[in-house]
């Protein structure tokens, strides 16, 4: 299986366009040791020719133009992305869907029913998307009374990968009529596993607590890629910039108790062999993008990775 990050940041990427906090500022200044990051998106393949891709980011042209496989050049309209599925209706992960209106083939869209009514409603982008290469829209199933209970399923035209859907406690967008109202389905997490091999990454980049139900799915994977936003709760209200805490817009920190870096330490390694612990949806905020900090090297001490654009995991 052959994962492939299109891009690591969180919405607005790195630097964003009008911040000048002190990663922002050092990076526009050549400053401090950090590489941009064009926001959150990875693709999925078992062949390396039928890709998945999983959330379309505001960046998605400029990531596919990074990305030769993405477009293998068949014919005179084509591309290597068979079908989309996304995590959840935030603007990071959906205004992609936008740049991808083009062609006479409808896109297949893998999303919940909560992310749909999002997506329908106050953003309308699968509504406007039919007066263009209009969509396939296909039911990613959750069960919101039992969470322990997955959904598994396989996309046509995407060979010997599994997809197994559970839902997350995160947020909905700022904005989804039901904001404040979370609801099963709002945020999902994927296990996807290649059939041949068994082998199994667990994806979630929008994640507010690893609750009782999400182990026994992520103790199944060879590489578990995680929210990797902020490294305080409080580290927006810190800045200014925010007045709401990281876990109360669904994104659990790295640091301190119950962080992230605590519970990644619960997992693996898995049949003898060390698991791959990255994170991905990284804040421009996040102290872990400059490669000398402190936070950086305390990340490395528990073997966990910081996910960068163009970054390759074959498992
Ligand atoms: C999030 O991950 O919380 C959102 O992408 C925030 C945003 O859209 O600005
Ligand atoms: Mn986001
Ligand atoms: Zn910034």
């Amino acid at each position: 299986m052959h994962i492939h990050v299109l891009g690591a940041a969180a919405g607005g990427g790195f630097p964003q366009w009008n911040c000048n906090c002190p990663n922002c500022d050092g990076l526009r200044k050549g400053t401090i040791n950090a590489t941009k990051r064009t926001q959150s998106s990875i693709c999925v393949s078992s062949n390396g020719v039928d890709w998945v891709l999983f959330n379309a980011s505001p960046d998605v042209l400029q990531q596919i133009q990074d990305f030769a496989p993405l477009q293998p050049g068949r014919n005179i309209r084509d591309s290597g992305i068979q079908a989309i599925v996304l995590i959840d209706a935030q603007i990071d992960h959906t205004t992609g869907l936008y740049m991808l209106r083009e062609g006479k083939v409808k896109r297949e869209i893998y999303c919940t029913d909560m992310v749909y009514e999002d997506l329908t409603s106050g953003n309308q982008v699968l509504n406007i998307l039919s007066h263009y290469c209009g969509i396939n829209r296909h039911v990613v199933p959750i069960d919101g009374t039992d969470l322990s209970k997955s959904s598994s399923f396989t996309i046509p035209n995407v060979p010997n990968l599994k997809f197994t859907a559970v839902a997350l406690k995160s947020a909905a967008p700022p904005y989804s009529p039901h904001r404040n109202d979370p609801k099963a389905g709002d945020t999902i997490g994927v296990l996807i596993e290649e059939i041949s091999t068994g082998k199994k990454c667990w994806y979630s980049p929008g994640l507010g607590e690893i609750e009782p139900h999400l182990p026994q799915f992520m103790t199944q994977a060879d590489c578990i890629m995680v929210d990797g936003t902020f490294w305080t709760d409080t580290e927006m209200i810190d800045m200014g910039l925010m007045t709401k805490t990281a876990r109360s817009i669904g994104h659990n920190p790295q640091s301190g108790k119950g962080g992230m870096i605590e519970k990644l330490d619960e997992f693996g390694p898995k049949e003898g062999q060390a698991v791959r612990k990255v994170l991905i949806h990284i804040n421009n905020t996040n102290p872990i993008l400059r490669e000398d900090s402190a936070e950086r090297a305390t990340l490395s001490q528990h073997g966990i990775e910081v996910a960068y654009d163009g970054m390759d995991i074959i498992l």
